[in-house]
């Protein structure tokens, strides 16, 4: 049985209730984050709180996040999973219940907070080495994707449409730019520059992005952040999505063609290896605390 933590509480899964009339229910009116633990450890928890305060503050959603880092922890605690060698803690933040309006509620309504801890697996190396195949869908987004809203529709539409086609991901098109996966950041290699779209309002600004840009760069290797057009894919000497339970996910069917060689470029590898090389310093300089 899980333990998860709502409105203050930590109480077993099947307790927690949440009223019909929340705003997240009704009307998507909330924000939410993914933080990754690895055997207990978080990782960039700091940059994850950092992009909530930023999602509540656009959505004007008043909830100071003091206290929530410990909460993540204690989920992870509560749930046993300090061994886990991969966890996340997902919390979401509504507007509360309230009367339903298509204005925000006139009396204080307080936010409503849910937040629960689950293990995912990561991919086996024989499979991970295999790569992912990928097709073109419209992006059906608003035009606000950099904030981390519930409403998830279009991407939920766009990954089932992949899933349908037989692919294992989606990568969302929009004026003929491939501007990112359904739940990840796409990434392209050209002629020996690693290319990410830059962080306009157009995309969700990845937590694991920022890191994999931050390692490139540090390792001397040729960056470029820029919009990739759909008519370049065909000439890409490699693809790959990153995220927080993708890490980095190399790409080598899309739309059903081959891309580059067919197997996992080179610099897909170096950035996968540099981002487990993170992780572990990481780990190693925090292991212990949480315990
Ligand atoms: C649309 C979208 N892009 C990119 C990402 C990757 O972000 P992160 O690396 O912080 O997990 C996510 C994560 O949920 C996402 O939903």
């Amino acid at each position: 049985m899980s333990i998860v933590f709502l409105d203050g509480d930590f109480i077993q899964k099947d307790e927690a209730k949440i009223s019909p009339d929340d705003r997240g229910f009704l009307l998507a009116d909330g924000v939410y984050e993914v933080t990754p633990f690895y055997n207990g450890v978080p990782f960039s928890l700091d940059r994850h709180m950092a992009r909530l305060e930023r999602s509540l503050a656009w959505m004007r959603i008043n909830y100071s996040l003091d206290g929530l880092e410990e909460i993540h922890k204690q989920l992870i605690r509560a749930n046993e999973f300090q061994d886990a060698p991969t966890s996340y803690v997902y919390v979401q933040i509504t507007r509360g219940a309230a009367p339903r309006t298509h204005y925000f509620p006139q009396e204080d309504v307080e936010p409503t907070v849910y937040a629960f801890a689950r293990t995912w697996e990561r991919p086996s190396p024989e499979r991970w080495a295999q790569g992912f195949s990928a097709m073109t869908v419209p992006d059906r987004r608003w035009s606000r994707a950099d904030i981390k809203t519930i409403c998830l529709l279009p991407n939920v539409l766009a990954f089932q449409d992949a899933i349908e086609a037989g692919a294992d991901d989606a990568i969302l098109v929009r004026d003929g730019v491939a501007i990112e996966g359904a739940h990840m950041n796409f990434w392209g290699v050209f002629d020996g520059t690693v290319v990410t779209h830059p962080t306009t309002s157009n995309i969700l600004p990845g937590i694991t992005r920022e890191v994999v840009l931050e390692l490139a760069d540090q390792a001397g290797i040729a960056l470029e952040e820029r919009p990739i057009q759909v008519e370049e894919l065909k000439d890409a000497d490699e693809l790959f999505f990153t995220g927080t339970t993708g890490e980095v996910r190399p790409i080598t069917t899309l739309n059903g063609a081959v891309v580059g060689n067919g197997s996992v470029g080179s610099l897909t590898q170096k950035l996968s290896d540099l981002f487990h090389g993170k992780v572990q310093e990481v780990r190693s300089a925090l292991e212990g605390p949480i315990a």
